[in-house]
């Protein structure tokens, strides 16, 4: 079902935040906030954030955030329109099926969400009624896996022959929406083909349980066929930043505040049929930072359980350092030659499974000992790289402290002088840009001009600039249309403000224009979270000005002064800017004409300062 955008705005507009999240989370005044523990991450200080005015929460720990939607989305695992129900219902507010009107962008990806559904559901339905079927069904049974697993998984089958072509025409499933999610693919815009014929099909999903993509596996052995086959990147399916079996185990990692990495797709469904529910994959990437990011909203305790053989290790000590950057606490598991998750577990049952869960190590002595295995403390010279080698992964841990203690530990190790190994680090550590760590909300300002036009930003304009989304942020009309009469989105000089400005311009022009309704049309995380964050933040002049009683006349009557403030000094700025190049130019030109026709620009600017003093709107 689709819901109209107005009753959608009407249910935004009608529900308040603070009521709904209070259900979930305890909540205390903070200011003009309420702050609690967050319930996406574990943490023992508050640093969840929501605010009353703006109807929007962020965790300042882990970054989830949004508006009330996103956060019954989240916590209850339920697609938009559901949440937009289950509030519509407590407030009483009857909401019919669409009749027509509705956002296009939310629509469309709405539409590839129902055609990868339907495609996961005909190759369920291969698999269980085909007599093609069969063969595949007898393969899962030959991997142990039963029939409530399977289901569990939405494990499906898809037919050799391209018989989901025939059943999207059947269906009316729009063609070319079924090749942008790679079900179907061609090779000149027609002569259609199934691009997962004859797989056992895997359906992907997102953390709320939706279908984003499909990973296929061929049955027999075929050296000239990949044995996997992926959806390909699509407007819902990033592969960047998904992590296959979360939707399943993320309930289970929270309670348990640990997860296991794994390498397949078998690995995770076995160990979920033998209870062991706290597994994810990162399937057909390296792992990523965005996906450790996600997972750190469940569980900062990771294991990492990699198949014995070189490549497997290999991709261990690449995760390892994508979960040190986070601040992970990691540990190694190793399995016995020949084994991974899904034989060892089949081979060996649920009890032996958990002994070796127990028996994971530190990731330090993981890799300690996996150098002992290669022989590198018999000889010197392989002693000195593989000294190297640690301290080039400790470079990668943030807290100082924790570095310090792993310095002492290997030192004891490799009886070796503590003084040795820190001047190796701070080698490192120095050659190293500022910060190696996934911190997306910390890119300096000077970072983010565009090239040559946007010279590089003094830290006042930044902060005068910060002020002023700051107030867009707010979700005033007299404030935003005061702004937008007198500064445009491409007068921000810092180019994601100027690309927040453009969010909110757009969504002024709509009429809706709260940080609530903002956050929800934007699907880049990392924009989302700046914006999120910013809006939490607290406009310079309330603690000076507004002391402890705060009135809310008096505080639209300041922040209505503070903006007509703002945003004249941005136009004075912008036009002292000028008059700078304008006298530089001066000195350097010839050209008796040019100068006085740069004189003459000169002095009128110096009006226009003139003017923009003098103007007056209170
Ligand atoms: P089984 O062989 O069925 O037990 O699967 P597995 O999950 O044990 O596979 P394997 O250990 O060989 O690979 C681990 C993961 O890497 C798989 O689950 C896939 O996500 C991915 N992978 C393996 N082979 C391929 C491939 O040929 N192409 C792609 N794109 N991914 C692959
Ligand atoms: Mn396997």
């Amino acid at each position: 079902m689709r819901i109209a955008e107005d009753k959608i705005e009407e249910v935004r507009s009608s529900a308040d935040i603070v009521d709904v999240i209070s259900g979930y989370v305890q909540l205390k005044r903070h200011g003009k906030n309420y702050k609690g523990l967050c319930p996406f991450h574990q943490e023992k200080t508050p640093s969840f954030v929501v605010s009353a005015d703006k109807q929007i929460y962020h965790c300042f720990g882990c970054h989830a955030g949004g508006n009330v939607f996103r956060f019954l989305m989240d916590y209850k695992n339920i697609s938009f329109i559901e949440s937009v129900e289950e509030i519509a219902g407590s407030l009483g507010i009857e909401i019919e099926a669409e009749t027509g009107h509705y956002d296009k962008k939310q629509s469309e990806h709405e539409q590839l969400y129902e055609i990868n559904l339907a495609a996961a559901k005909y190759f369920v339905n291969n698999l269980v009624t085909s007599t093609e079927g069969k063969t595949a069904l007898n393969y899962l049974k030959n991997r142990k896996l039963d029939q409530k697993t399977i289901t569990a998984f939405g494990v499906g089958y898809a037919l050799p022959g391209n018989n989901f072509v025939r059943f999207a025409v059947e269906n009316k499933i729009d063609i070319n929406k079924a090749k942008e999610l790679g079900i179907i693919d061609s090779k000149d815009n027609n002569d259609y083909y199934d691009r997962f014929r004859g797989r056992i099909i895997f359906p992907i999903q997102s953390t709320n349980g939706r279908v984003i993509g499909f990973g296929g596996r061929i049955i027999e052995k075929n050296d000239n066929v990949a044995k996997y086959l992926n959806s390909p990147e699509s407007q819902i399916y990033s592969k960047r930043k998904v992590l296959y079996g979360l939707y399943h185990s993320k309930e289970e990692i929270r309670k348990l505040d640990q997860a296991i990495l794994v390498e397949g797709y078998m690995d995770i469904i076995a160990l979920y049929k033998y209870g062991v529910r706290n597994t994810v994959a990162s399937s057909g990437t390296a792992l990523t930072d965005e996906q450790v990011q996600l997972l750190s909203r469940f569980t900062k305790n990771v294991i990492v359980l990699f198949d014995a053989d070189s490549a497997g290790q290999k991709a261990a000590s690449r995760s390892i350092e994508t979960f040190l950057k986070q601040d992970f606490n990691i540990k190694v598991l190793t399995l016995p030659q020949g084994e991974d998750p899904d034989s060892f577990i089949n081979n060996y049952g649920k009890d032996r499974f958990r002994e070796e869960v127990e028996k994971a190590v530190n990731f330090l002595e993981y890799r300690v000992s996996s150098f002992r295995k290669e022989g590198a403390f018999d000889d010197p010279d392989k002693q000195v790289e593989a000294i190297r080698e640690i301290v080039r992964i400790l470079s990668f841990v943030n807290d100082e402290l924790k570095r310090n203690m792993y310095i002492k530990s290997i030192a004891e190790k490799f009886k070796l002088r503590e003084k040795l190994l820190e001047n190796e680090l701070l080698k490192l550590l120095s050659g190293k840009k500022e910060n190696n760590s996934f911190r997306p909300e910390q890119r300096s300002p000077a970072g983010n001009h565009k090239g040559n036009e946007k010279t590089k930003l003094s830290e006042n304009v930044f902060r005068l600039e910060k002020e002023l989304v700051k107030l867009l942020l707010e979700g005033n009309e007299k404030i935003t249309g005061h702004i937008f009469d007198h500064v445009t989105p491409g007068d921000f000089r810092d180019e994601r403000f100027t690309e927040i400005a453009e969010k909110v311009y757009e969504a002024f022009m709509e009429d809706v224009f709260t940080p609530s309704y903002i956050v929800e049309k934007i699907e880049e995380d990392e924009l989302k979270n700046y914006i999120l964050s910013l809006s939490m933040e607290q406009i310079a002049i309330s603690e000076k000005r507004w002391g402890d009683v705060i009135t809310d006349t008096k505080m639209a009557d300041d922040m209505w002064h503070y903006c007509i403030d703002l945003v004249k000094r941005v136009e004075l700025d912008k036009i002292d800017t000028l008059i700078k190049e304008n006298n530089d130019k001066l000195v350097s030109i010839s050209d008796e004409n040019e100068q006085k026709e740069t004189l003459r620009l000169i002095f009128d600017l110096m009006n226009e300062r003139k003017s923009v003093l003098n103007q007056n709107v209170y």
